[in-house]
């Protein structure tokens, strides 16, 4: 007998418009970077807040049993992506989110012919200390 098909949720962010793929017990913000958007974020576990996005439509789920959202802000629609999965097709209104990658666009990511250069350059910073 052969594994059932992962089961994945289409994933909209308007304004831009740009769209994709989620997997189960995957968090939207997981999801969105390796699609290649950016959504704003940062401790990724659900305390400080910076990713609050307005879901639209569709019905998530929480990685953690108390993310730190209130009560009135999930009725209003608010959820964290960063411990928020899908479990349905979502429509997120997300408009600080960035395509990471130039061929980020359409709905449609392109797959990279080469890796990114890397940039070997060294820099330096002086700092001098006051003089008393
Ligand atoms: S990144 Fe901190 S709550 Fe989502």
């Amino acid at each position: 007998m052969s594994a059932p098909p992962e089961s994945f949720h289409h994933i909209h962010i308007e304004p831009q418009g740009w769209e994709f793929s989620s997997t189960a017990g995957q968090s939207l913000l997981l999801a969105a970077l390796q699609a290649g958007y950016r959504l704003p974020h940062s401790c990724r576990n659900g305390t400080c807040r910076a990713c609050m996005t307005r879901l639209m439509e569709g019905r998530v789920e929480y990685q953690v049993e108390w993310p730190g959202l209130l009560r009135e802000e999930k009725e209003e629609g608010w959820i964290l992506p960063c411990v928020a999965c899908a479990r349905s097709d979502l429509r997120l209104d997300a408009p600080l989110a960035v395509a990471l990658r130039s061929n980020c666009s359409g709905g449609t990511l392109a797959p990279s012919s080469s890796p990114a250069p890397v940039d070997k350059s060294v820099h330096s910073l002086q700092i001098d200390a006051p003089s008393d």
